[in-house]
């Protein structure tokens, strides 16, 4: 199951396919370091996996533009974690997949609540958004878009900390931080 949506995603959209994949492997090593349980871990994975599949609903002159979004284009693009949701909500009556639905809701919520869908602030976003927003973030500035250069890991560490405590979780970007560079040497020896 988990398979077929995420090649429904991939034939759509290629690049939010491989981005997703990054997240969650970031995603669980975060909640990993943060010393979040085994469970919480398994939880986060997956709903990083999902946490943009609500982008197969969103028009091509919109999910592929290759410029900057206008207002109008980023409102409907910013109904993804709510469409995500939609898509999941059949499975719903599975216990694990119930649990991974907040954190696909709530993954744009920001601590200072200037976020969407809800405008969640501080604690009252889910911790497992709080995790996924880091990693999402951090990959999408550390990869190639059509409208933008990718950042090198230094320049978004500074991004992260810069935004920490308004866009992010303080304290879980100073774990990010801490943690972040031994993965890189874990992937490099892979
Ligand atoms: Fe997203």
């Amino acid at each position: 199951m988990v398979e077929s949506l995420l090649a429904a995603l991939r034939a759509r959209d290629p690049y939010t396919y491989g981005h997703c994949c990054r997240v969650s492997s970031q995603a669980r090593l975060l909640a990993e370091a943060a010393g979040l349980s085994v469970y919480d871990q398994t939880r986060i994975e997956y709903a990083s996996i999902f946490h943009d599949i609500g982008k197969i609903g969103i028009p091509d002159a919109i999910l592929l533009k290759r410029s900057r979004l206008t207002t109008a284009e980023e409102r409907v693009m910013q109904e993804h974690p709510e469409r995500g949701v939609s898509i999941l909500k059949p499975l719903e009556s599975i216990p694990f997949f119930a649990d991974i639905i907040p954190g696909i809701l709530h993954h744009h919520e920001r601590i200072d609540g200037r976020g969407y869908p809800y405008g969640l602030a501080g604690d009252s976003i889910p911790l497992e958004a709080r995790v996924i927003i880091i990693a999402d973030t951090f990959d999408a500035m550390t990869t190639t878009r059509p409208y933008r250069n990718k950042l090198d890991h230094e320049k978004a560490y500074q991004e992260l900390k810069q935004f920490a405590g308004r866009q992010f979780d303080a304290q879980l970007v100073r774990i990010f931080l801490r943690a972040h560079p031994t993965w890189e040497l874990l992937t490099e020896a892979a």
